[in-house]
């Protein structure tokens, strides 16, 4: 079909523009076309839920939704409000869905069990970065997706599974714009909201990671904590380098997404270590390392713990299990492995 852009093409104006929606649907076509359209209709409700909550957040400043509820969450965290308002939209979006059966939040201590037939289990870190919110640093939803087991009803053990059986992982980040990054598992696409039309809209498509580059994040406040190999491997970054005669740059944000939005773009490597303090490090597997795991891979970069284990082969033994991960291009973290013990 021939797409007609002369006029357009005349006047700068993009007339064949890919929605997250449309995307989803070609994707179906290609790769699932035996496929029932369910999850066609979660990511739906997924993308709901990413314009409500960046609906939220771009209001918070003056809807004074900022600063804390005064609640706590399982892992102790003072919740911030936007994070009670994040998981209450989250939650709502799926249970309307009728396509999600079991829903893993950070911020709810057991895992949810929806009435209905749905087939999939999703587990999220609803508002992740919330520590910044206050300074507008950007903040972003993580989310990943297992399918149910063909024989099960809904339970634990359809998200007590190994990362490398998520159908469906990404994050969505409320930055300046609104920036979804997705895999179906055959590659990583990037959508920018475009709030005047409502519609996400392809703008990275096939985004691939560099293959190195000199740029790490890490907490280095927690350096005193860390094991002496992993002390030895930032002090060598910290020289000037053979090939290129200067050190590694140090970028950190603190709000994951964000760290590993700049890592998937620009590359280099990000890392929470487990250390002496923290034990198992502080980012949790099930939302936090297994989706964005999925999307390194997927990028072409590559994830893994302290031991230099592949973090999607690991298997939580509960929902809000923690790891040590390092992740983001397959030279740096392959640089960093060489220093384990
Ligand atoms: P959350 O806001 O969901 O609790 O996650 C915060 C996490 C993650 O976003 C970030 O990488 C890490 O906390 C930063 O931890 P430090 O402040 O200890 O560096
Ligand atoms: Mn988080
Ligand atoms: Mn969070």
């Amino acid at each position: 079909m021939t797409n007609f852009t002369s006029a357009s093409e005349q006047m700068n104006v993009e007339t064949d523009i890919i929605t997250l929606t449309r995307f989803i649907l070609e994707e179906q076509k290609n790769f699932a076309p035996t496929a029932t359209g369910e999850l066609t209709l979660l990511l739906n409700a997924l993308q709901f839920a990413f314009k409500f909550i960046a609906h939220n957040i771009r209001r918070a400043e003056l809807i004074n939704l900022i600063g804390v509820s005064g609640s706590a969450n399982s892992t102790g965290d003072v919740q911030k409000k936007l994070d009670v308002i994040g998981d209450e939209i989250f939650i709502n979006a799926m249970k309307s869905s009728g396509n999600v059966k079991v829903l893993v939040s950070e911020e709810q201590d057991d895992l949810i069990v929806f009435e209905g037939g749905g087939r999939y289990a999703v587990c999220t870190d609803p508002i992740d970065g919330s520590s910044n919110i206050d300074a507008g640093v950007s903040v972003g939803t993580i989310f990943g997706v297992y399918k149910l087991k063909d024989d099960s009803n809904g339970s634990i053990n359809d998200v007590l599974r190994k990362g490398s059986e998520m159908v469906v992982a990404g994050y969505t980040m409320y930055g300046a714009s609104t920036h979804l990054m997705l895999t179906t598992g055959h590659g990583v696409n990037g959508f920018t909201l475009d709030t005047q039309l409502g519609e996400f809209i392809l703008t990275q498509p096939n985004l691939v990671i560099p293959q190195s580059r000199a740029i790490y994040s890490f907490n280095e406040g927690n350096s005193y904590y860390w094991p002496k190999y992993v002390q030895k491997y930032v002090e060598d970054l910290k020289k000037p380098q053979e090939s290129t005669g200067k050190p590694y740059s140090s970028r950190y944000i603190g709000s994951m997404v964000a760290d590993v939005h700049r890592t998937l773009l620009y590359g280099g490597i990000f890392a929470y270590p487990a250390d002496s303090k923290s034990k198992n490090g502080k980012l949790r597997i099930l939302y936090e390392c297994f989706p964005m795991a999925m999307l390194m891979e997927q990028a072409g970069g590559a994830c893994v713990n302290d031991k230099g284990e592949r973090i999607l082969d690991l298997l939580p033994k509960g929902i809000h299990d923690k790891s040590g991960i390092w992740m983001g291009s397959k030279g740096e973290v392959d640089r960093f492995v060489k220093y384990i013990e």
